[in-house]
């Protein structure tokens, strides 16, 4: 099957990239000059891991990039991969639109295309998308296939997803052409309707997002507790049998993990698209605007514990800048807010990244021991496996740790010097 892929971000270039690696033809269509034109002369523009391996071996192989759509009828099936920013207060659809329209003026109208897709959109769109501009061509086919892939991991969740949501509205037989590409695929596989397929994503997004947020809330009071560690209580939680799903324990567990809150491209979008999404049908959304309350205020609470443990003139080495571990993507990034408000309280720092070079005006340094024994001060925020180095260490002098991600564990620092401080344990009290 001859596969186009039109955008060439997170998500377009793992799924060109994994489905070329499948013997599949594939074509990524980007219309970002400075993207293209790297990806054209085979330099990859995001990292992931084992990203770049399949791109090499399969580049110009079964893997190619285009500027245009001027092949358009070449290909069996086009997913859609375009951005979906929540911006001016609603889902930005105009790159939806925009490569509908241009899939549409180079469509020849006798090949039967199949046209799926792959970014999360609000409930509604896609019948909207298929009566305004589908419903014309007969040929043409109209999918919803949300994609659920985790930056960091994306490769292996493309290549082993727990689920595959199929949305349509046409009977079964017309989705046969994207049912025999998945079907290698062992997983869950759902034939929806459009507005379950679109809602589906949503939905499990917002329940990761309010179980951060429930999480945070917890560790706002027990920072404000003695003696109190969220993590201990999270195992009790766990340890219910409504709940003790065995395989589930240690991945549920992940998103209880008390921190500053979530950023990345996908929860607080998606998160206030569907709270505009209820708005407009006039629907109480309370209970998700609330998810997006707390997140905003873990920041706030974080902030009170940086004031509290740090003085003015103190250096501090923050280390991670991208959203997440394994990920150079810094969309929404924590980091940014908490060195902007280092920058306005005239705190000098320094951020560290193994993969990210610049955030927003903050230069970023990679990981050095050589750097890292420079500061008495960190903060950490992304959870690299690389600052696992800091427990080698053998620091002569107090350091001080502030962890906002619950990372570090005091007992594996080989230095008796340091002053480990966890959101979610009694950070704002005395001790
Ligand atoms: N990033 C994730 O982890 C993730 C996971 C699941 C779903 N999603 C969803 O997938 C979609 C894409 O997310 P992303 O993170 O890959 O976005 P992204 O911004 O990284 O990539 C989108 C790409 O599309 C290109 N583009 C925009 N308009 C175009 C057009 N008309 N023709 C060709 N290319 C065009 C952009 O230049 C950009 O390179 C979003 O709806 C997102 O919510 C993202």
């Amino acid at each position: 099957m001859n596969i186009g892929v039109i955008g060439a971000g997170f998500v377009g270039l793992v799924t060109a990239s994994c489905l070329a690696s499948n013997k599949n033809p594939v074509t990524c269509i980007e219309i970002n000059k400075k993207k293209i034109n790297n990806l054209k002369s085979k330099k990859i523009t995001i990292f992931e891991p084992n990203l770049k391996k399949i791109f090499e071996k399969k580049f110009n192989k079964t893997l190619f990039f285009k500027d245009n759509y001027e092949d358009i009828n070449r290909f069996d099936i086009i997913f859609i991969t375009v951005g979906t920013p929540y911006s001016s207060n609603k889902v930005n659809l105009s790159s939806i639109k925009n490569s509908v329209m241009n899939i549409l003026k180079n469509y020849n109208k006798k090949k039967k295309i199949t046209i799926v897709i792959k970014s999360t959109i609000p409930p509604g769109t896609t019948n909207y998308l298929q009566s305004k501009f589908f419903s014309k061509f007969k040929n043409l086919i109209l999918i919803n296939n949300p994609e659920f892939l985790r930056e960091g991991n994306a490769v292996e969740d493309f290549n082993k997803p727990d689920r595959i949501i199929i949305g349509t509205k046409t009977k079964r037989d017309n989705i046969y052409k994207i049912l025999s590409l998945y079907k290698s695929f062992k997983c869950n596989k759902f034939v929806l309707s459009y507005e379950e397929s679109e809602v589906s994503k949503y939905y499990s997004n917002s329940f990761f997002a309010s179980l951060i947020s429930f999480s945070n809330q917890f560790a706002q009071l027990c920072d404000n507790l003695p003696n109190c560690d969220l993590e201990k209580i999270n195992k009790t939680l766990l340890s219910d049998k409504r709940i003790s799903i065995s395989k589930t324990i240690p991945k549920l567990e992940n998103y209880l993990i008390p921190g500053i809150g979530f950023g990345g491209s996908c929860f607080p979008k998606d998160v206030e698209g569907i709270i505009k999404t209820l708005k407009n049908k006039k629907i109480n959304n309370s209970f998700l605007k609330s998810i997006i309350n707390i997140n905003d205020e873990s920041m706030q609470h974080g902030f009170k514990i940086i004031n509290k443990n740090f003085k003015r003139n103190s250096k501090i080495c923050i280390l991670g800048a991208s959203f997440k571990e394994n990920s150079d993507d810094t969309r929404k990034s924590r980091t940014l807010y908490v060195a902007n408000k280092l920058k306005e309280l005239n705190i000098d720092f320094q951020i560290i990244d193994p993969k990210v070079k610049k955030l927003g005006k903050h230069k970023c340094e990679p990981f050095s021991k050589q750097t890292i024994k420079k500061y008495k001060n960190f903060i950490l925020m992304t959870k690299w496996k690389n600052f696992e180095n800091l427990y080698k260490l053998n620091f002569k002098k107090k350091i001080k740790i502030l962890d906002f991600r619950r990372f570090f564990k005091k007992n594996k620092f080989k230095s008796k010097h340091v002053d480990l401080i966890s959101v979610g344990y009694s950070s704002l009290i005395k001790k």
